[in-house]
């Protein structure tokens, strides 16, 4: 089939890879004149870096990724730890590991395997108008280009989407968080005896700091030479005219009561402070054109809170749902005509890929929320969550707030990726094998 996409983000790329891979013709049409990504580290889930792997990226992604070995969750005054979870153990339950690296890395990466998968990438073409109906989009420079089926990746705040769902588009929404986000040099960090104490300094070892309202995350990126520093606190405040000073003023504020040693580290950071509010797309009434030429995918579709690590994770999911589902479509002995079979095999991609996301959604901020609730009884309930990250554990649902279930690794979701439930049912997910049984269990 002859497949455009739009976006060579981390979604559209990770797409082109795998139908490519499956021999589909594929076009990739960027807005941008070149490929570049801002600078961050980006944490992957296991259940997706096993596609990877699978893609024949392994190589490449363990030369360039730190796997995270242990996870400290640490007391924010004290700094010593209510749990740690055994990373490195996910690795033999989920079939691959849990990984960190650079966001540019990746975005090379991926690009590097997409051309040599035989997908073609065109630059400076900005999308601007869509055909849903017949399959074709046209350019900036008015050129009109049609496919078997268009794929918009075009992030959170996606043109496509807007056009395809006009009034019913929510937008992106306020989750009610924010991140600042800043690097530290770990030369700088293991002359000090200090901040040594904090255990910082181990290159795969990730640290996270909670306390109401607020908490930092801190975990080493590419050749262990920084140390990326994520502080999450409410979106309460507009810094988006803000200089460093102001920016450093308001962190310090935030983190005051924070103990001693990680105040220090935040002052010895680079002298570069970037807030990003985080946002999300709520769940949409629908993915897909009814002419079944066209879906979204990616953040455009389901943009959410980065407390699960699985926004990357879900857009690679939805790349090999996608191509799967079309492969069962397409080599289908049923003998209806092809466009019957193409919107049957979407229709089956957003039932699935929708259900899912929607989930991961809730529980992604359910578990943001979960590290932050005030001092009580719940917390109390968090920390006993954290404490046994590798049991399931009997917490009294009275002692959770309204509609909370511990029990349920969606809505409960406490403590996320440190809930045993939550994480077996987020990182032990099949998108192939899921997305095969819906299609095998509609009667054609
Ligand atoms: C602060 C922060 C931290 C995060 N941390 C993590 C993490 O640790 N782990 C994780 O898994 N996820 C994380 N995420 C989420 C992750 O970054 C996204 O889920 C992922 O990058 C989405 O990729 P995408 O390809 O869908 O969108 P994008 O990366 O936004 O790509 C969209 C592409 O489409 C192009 N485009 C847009 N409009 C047009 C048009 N009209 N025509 C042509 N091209 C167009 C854009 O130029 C862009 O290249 C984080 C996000 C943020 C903001
Ligand atoms: C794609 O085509 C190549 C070369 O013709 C073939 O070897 C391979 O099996 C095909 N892959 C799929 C998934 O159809
Ligand atoms: C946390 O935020 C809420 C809502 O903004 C506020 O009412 C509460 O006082 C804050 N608690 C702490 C400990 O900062």
């Amino acid at each position: 089939m002859q497949i455009i996409i739009v976006g060579a983000g981390i979604a559209g790329l990770s797409l082109a890879i795998a139908l490519s891979q499956a021999n589909h013709s594929v076009l990739i049409v960027e807005s941008a004149p070149r490929l570049a990504e801002l600078g961050a580290g980006i944490q992957m889930t296991p259940q997706a870096v096993k596609y990877f792997y699978q893609w024949g990226l392994k190589e490449d992604i363990l030369a360039q990724c730190v796997r995270v070995q242990k996870t400290f969750i640490r007391d924010h005054e004290s700094g010593s730890a209510i749990g740690v979870l055994n990373v490195a153990d996910l690795e033999k339950q989920y079939e691959a590991p849990y990984i960190v690296l650079h966001r540019a890395t990746l975005h090379d990466i991926l690009h590097k395997h997409a051309i040599r998968s035989g997908a073609k990438l065109m630059l400076n073409s900005k999308v601007t108008e869509y055909d849903f109906e017949n399959g074709a989009i046209v350019l900036k420079n008015g050129k009109r280009m049609e496919a078997d089926l268009v794929i918009a990746a075009d992030g959170i705040n996606s043109f496509a989407r807007s056009q395809l769902l006009q009034d019913a588009d929510p937008g992106s929404q306020p989750t009610g968080w924010a991140a600042f986000r800043m690097m530290a040099e770990v030369s700088k960090i293991k002359d000090d005896p200090q901040l040594r104490e904090l255990g910082i300094d181990i290159p795969c070892n990730s640290n996270f700091w909670i306390a109401p309202n607020r908490s930092c995350m801190t975990y080493q990126i590419k050749d262990a030479t920084m140390l990326n520093i994520v502080l999450s606190h409410r979106d309460t405040v507009d810094t988006s005219a803000l200089s460093y000073e102001e920016h450093k003023a308001i962190v310090n504020d935030l983190f005051e009561d924070f103990n001693p040693i990680l105040k220090k580290l935040l002052e010895i950071s680079l002298p570069k402070v970037v807030n990003y509010p985080v946002y999300a797309v709520p769940p949409l009434p629908n993915w897909r054109h009814a002419s079944g030429r066209f879906t979204l995918v990616g953040d455009a579709a389901h943009a959410m809170a980065f407390y699960l690590s699985m926004g990357v994770s879900l857009a690679v999911e939805d790349a090999v749902s996608l191509a799967t589902v079309l492969d069962l479509a397409l080599t289908n002995p049923c003998t209806a005509p092809k466009k019957v079979q193409l919107k049957a095999a979407l229709s089956v991609f957003e039932e699935v890929r929708k259900r899912r996301a929607t989930d991961v959604q809730k529980a992604s901020l359910r578990g943001g929320n979960s590290y932050h609730i005030p001092e009580g009884k719940e917390r109390d309930a968090l920390h006993k969550v954290m404490s046994y990250p590798d049991e399931i554990l009997e917490v009294s649902v009275e002692d959770l707030e309204d509609g909370v279930d511990v029990h349920d690794e969606i809505s409960g979701a406490v403590g996320g990726m440190m809930n045993r439930k939550t994480r077996d049912w987020c990182y032990g997910y099949d998108a192939i094998g899921e997305v095969t049984a819906v299609w095998n269990s509609k009667a054609r």
